[in-house]
């Protein structure tokens, strides 16, 4: 054990999600409890790294805090290190204030620093370790998309909240007999279309890893439609795409190292749907209510044990390594190895095999191979 270690940082960084208050609680108490280590929270994620502003956590700051979304810390999905946004004269400069970050860390007398984010933090911790930070990282993201870990804490929450949703414009679908369309965030992965959609029953789930055929889409329609079955169900990603279109950009956050932002796609699908089978459609984006609420009993669970394996890494000295679900394990990957990659739903995931078992169409022609229409790279 590393005896040596007396103070570790933490932060939050990414877009916020279900959990991640219930893993810096389980940081702070298992630094405390188990080892007699302080904990330094940074504000804002590496924004507070940089710009030196955190706040000491002690057990009582955490109490009580299990049970609640977002992160006390606050968080920025537009905080790169190396590409920092600068204001100047009603503009943004990028400046990299990597070397001012590592400065603040030895000023504060850390030993290392648990980063809790996605895969934009990972690569950006990948290149603050590069520099010699000595970073453990623990995987979020309500995209489930983050690579070297089956699953990340949010994800969880976020497939109850859409599943919840998709309950209740069942009922509505039923009663006026219409195609109900229900845009789920996810960015450029599937897993939350796919198991809000599997969850809850839907007829036609898009993906973006299988830009769909709008023929095989209204098929799917009108043979519910003449089995007696007047209503529709169509749970799509966002970043599903027709065959040989683009995904839909909501918006470009130019200060963000990802600067797009998708949503739209659901009214594309319901013109479409509409113009070529006469049935009234309606869309529903649920957008960022997918990131709020409490975290599941399944994400504390996770997120609590992240939490206290990041600290029991920190401390044997597994430094440059994410914690990590492996096959119901929990395990490690080192964060080289996630930066810049994606975990994309795949043709012989189990719960596709399951959505085609159940007749469920993924918006491909039905004697057409599934694998023919996966698209793995991300098409913008
Ligand atoms: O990565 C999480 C996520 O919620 C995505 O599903 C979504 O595309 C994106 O973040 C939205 O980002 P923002 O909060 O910047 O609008």
């Amino acid at each position: 054990m590393n005896k040596q270690t007396k103070r570790i940082g933490v932060l939050t960084g990414g877009g916020d999600c279900p959990g991640l208050n219930a893993v810096i609680r389980a940081i702070v108490k298992t630094a405390d409890n188990d080892y007699d280590v302080e904990v330094i929270g940074f504000l804002d994620g590496y924004e507070g790294l940089i710009e030196n502003r955190y706040r000491v956590l002690e057990v009582k700051d955490v109490s009580g805090i299990l049970t609640h979304g977002g992160t006390i810390l606050g968080t920025s999905n537009q905080a790169d290190p190396f590409h920092f946004p600068v204001l100047e004269d009603e503009d943004y400069i990028y400046l990299d204030r990597s070397s001012q970050g590592i400065r603040n860390f030895e000023k504060l007398g850390l030993d290392s620093l648990i980063a809790i984010g996605g895969d934009g933090t990972m690569a950006a911790s990948a290149r603050m370790m590069e520099k010699g930070l000595p970073i453990i990282g623990v995987p979020k993201t309500i995209d489930n998309d983050l690579a070297g870990t089956d699953i990340t804490f949010g994800f969880d929450s976020a497939v109850v909240t859409a599943t919840d949703a998709v309950d209740k414009i069942h009922t509505t679908a039923q009663s006026h007999h219409r195609v109900m369309i229900i845009e789920v965030m996810g960015r450029y992965a599937g897993w939350l279309a796919l198991c809000s959609g599997i969850a809850g029953g839907g007829d036609i789930i898009l993906l973006p890893e299988f830009p769909y055929d709008i023929e095989a889409v209204c098929n799917a329609v009108k043979a519910r439609n003449a089995a007696g079955k007047r209503f529709s169900i169509v749970v799509v990603g966002e970043g599903a795409r027709a065959q040989g279109g683009k995904m839909v950009v909501d918006r470009e956050i130019k200060t963000s190292p990802d600067a797009v932002r998708l949503g739209g796609i659901s009214r594309q699908v319901a013109a479409q749907i509409e113009g070529l089978t006469n049935i009234e459609c309606r869309v529903t984006i649920l957008g960022h209510l997918l990131r709020g609420g409490s975290p599941s009993s399944f994400d504390r669970i996770l997120a609590t044990q992240f939490g206290v394996e990041a600290v029991h890494m920190v401390m044997r000295g597994d430094i440059g390594q994410m914690v990590a679900m492996k096959n119901g394990s929990l395990g490690m990957t080192p964060i080289s190895e996630v930066a810049g990659k994606l975990r994309k739903v795949t043709p012989d995931h189990p719960y596709v095999q399951v959505a085609q078992s159940l007749g469920i169409s993924l918006g491909v022609p039905v004697d057409e191979p599934l694998e023919e229409y996966f698209v793995e790279e991300v098409a913008k």
